[in-house]
């Protein structure tokens, strides 16, 4: 702070990232990365300095050391993965959230980002039409969301079969098996390893064509197993966007008295859209939910929501007890009782800007567009000679292979790498069950007829090229190289 009060630091560097913000979002950048990694680590890489810079030229540096290496997933051409675009209202709302410093640990340390989740828990409990009495922790992402949604199922399982896991810790307990499809969201894997599950308690249920287990299957492995139980269910496949019938797999657990923990990470979005809301029909009967808000609502990145019917459940497996974090009488909601982590930065106020500027009709029509788009273009690619779409599109996502699998891999990537080359659509391919397919992601906020009119008029021209110029291809690497012989 300088003498007469004023503070240089909000010229020199807080109106200088303001700035480039503003013009970055403005404009058009590749929406690809452009730099090799060998010149991102020249930028970034640089030995640690004795002495300390000025704000204005490490903001200055960190632009152009950033700005090469940056992927567009604010761009509407955008269709590469399964990621929102961050909100502007949303990034505004960061932006505040950071100038203001927040630490959202216990009421006490932050009342306004206490309540501002509060506020944000009741809305997306009647958005996404779950149980009213259900707690929420607002986490970083989907995939933390899953650990605290089945870090209380664990505990709670186990209480059912009279274990104390809170006294007696993991050790000695009796067996828990999860169910879920071999072709689940990794990260669902992830989250249970880091909870102490391995391989051999997993039940991986073979899956169909969309990604799905089958409840038959389900409905078997269930029967054969005696001990506590949880169930994960998918409501949107990462690749074919596809759910599981929840319903009925919600009446197994209930038989079976299984915990049932749907994977919603973006799918349950369909919930908030009338249209699309019996894809997840039977959603409400589940025990835990983990759901993004990076994604389809387009909250700035690091933000997920773990969603908990039993909010004793969720307490007990995260609350953090001591004598420095008391509360007083009258106090709100004590955020970190449903995080793993204690300090944390107060995502509610993303969340709560990102809602009111949308609105109930603003979400349902954000889901509706971008379904509606999906299906625009699947019909558009369906027709292409040669190409075929191997899911129903219900959702948001495509799922793109050759009609010929024969030579399917070179050509499909071939294609990927042609889509891409400009630098002003950025699609990619994935393997799965054996095939390379190109996976479309129809969720970039402002993504919608225009763009995918236009993504499936240069599917079919650079599918007609490679079609008539034949395999063997030759490869192109980087994004931003321009493709020989084809004009472009
Ligand atoms: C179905 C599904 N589950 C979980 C995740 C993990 O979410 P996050 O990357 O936000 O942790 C994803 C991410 O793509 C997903 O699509």
């Amino acid at each position: 702070m300088a003498h007469d009060g004023s503070n240089p630091a909000i010229e020199d560097y807080l109106d200088r990232a303001a700035r480039h913000a503003r013009a970055y979002r403005a404009g058009r950048q590749p929406i690809g990365p452009t730099a090799a990694v060998a010149s991102l680590r020249e930028r970034f890489c640089l030995p640690l300095s004795d002495h300390g810079r000025s704000g204005a030229e490490v903001i200055d540096a960190l632009i152009s050391a950033a700005e090469a290496g940056l992927v567009g997933n604010t761009d509407p051409n955008f269709f590469a993965w399964v990621m929102g675009g961050s909100n502007l209202v949303g990034v505004a709302a960061d932006w505040l959230t950071s100038a203001w410093g927040q630490n959202a640990a216990i009421f006490q340390s932050s009342p306004a980002a206490a309540v501002a989740e509060e506020a944000v828990e009741s809305w997306l409990l009647e958005l996404l039409d779950l149980p009213r009495e259900s707690s929420v922790g607002f986490v970083g992402g989907a995939t933390t969301a899953a650990f605290v949604c089945l870090a209380a199922a664990r505990a709670e399982v186990l209480r059912r079969v009279g274990y104390d896991f809170d006294r007696r810790g993991l050790q000695d307990a009796p067996l828990v098996a999860v169910f879920l499809s071999e072709d689940a969201h990794v990260t669902n894997f992830a989250a249970l390893r880091n909870l102490g599950f391995g391989d051999e308690n997993f039940h991986r249920m073979p899956s169909d064509g969309a990604g799905l287990m089958r409840l038959e299957d389900l409905a078997e492995a269930l029967a054969h197993f005696d001990g506590p139980k949880i169930i994960i269910a998918q409501a949107g496949h990462i690749n074919s966007g596809a759910f599981e019938p929840l319903q009925e797999i919600a009446g197994l657990a209930r038989r079976h008295d299984a915990w049932l923990h749907i994977d919603g990470a973006f799918g349950l979005w369909a919930r908030a859209s009338p249209t699309r809301k019996p894809l997840a029909f039977g959603a409400e009967s589940a025990d835990s939910w983990s759901v993004d808000g990076h994604k389809w609502l387009q909250i700035p990145y690091g933000s997920g929501f773990a969603i908990v019917h039993d909010r004793d459940a969720h307490r007990r497996a995260m609350q953090k007890t001591a004598g420095y974090l008391n509360a007083a009488e009258g106090d709100g909601r004590c955020p970190s009782d449903y995080t793993p982590d204690l300090s944390r930065r107060a995502h509610g106020f993303a969340a709560w800007a990102v809602l009111r500027s949308l609105g109930r009709d603003g979400v349902s029509a954000l889901v509706d567009r971008h379904c509606d788009a999906a299906a625009l273009l699947a019909e558009r690619i369906r027709r292409i000679d040669g190409l075929t779409v191997l899911n129903p599109v219900r959702l948001n996502q495509i799922v793109v292979a050759a009609r010929d699998p024969a030579d399917e891999e070179p050509r499909i990537s071939r294609l990927a790498e042609r889509l891409n080359a400009r630098g002003d659509i950025f699609v990619r391919t994935a393997l799965w069950k054996g095939r390379t397919i190109l996976r479309l992601s129809v969720i970039s906020q402002d993504c919608g007829t225009e763009q995918v009119e236009r993504l499936g008029r240069e599917i079919e021209r650079h599918w007609d090229l490679i079609s008539a110029t034949g395999s063997p291809p030759q490869r192109v690497s980087a994004r931003c190289c321009d493709v020989a012989g084809d004009g472009g």
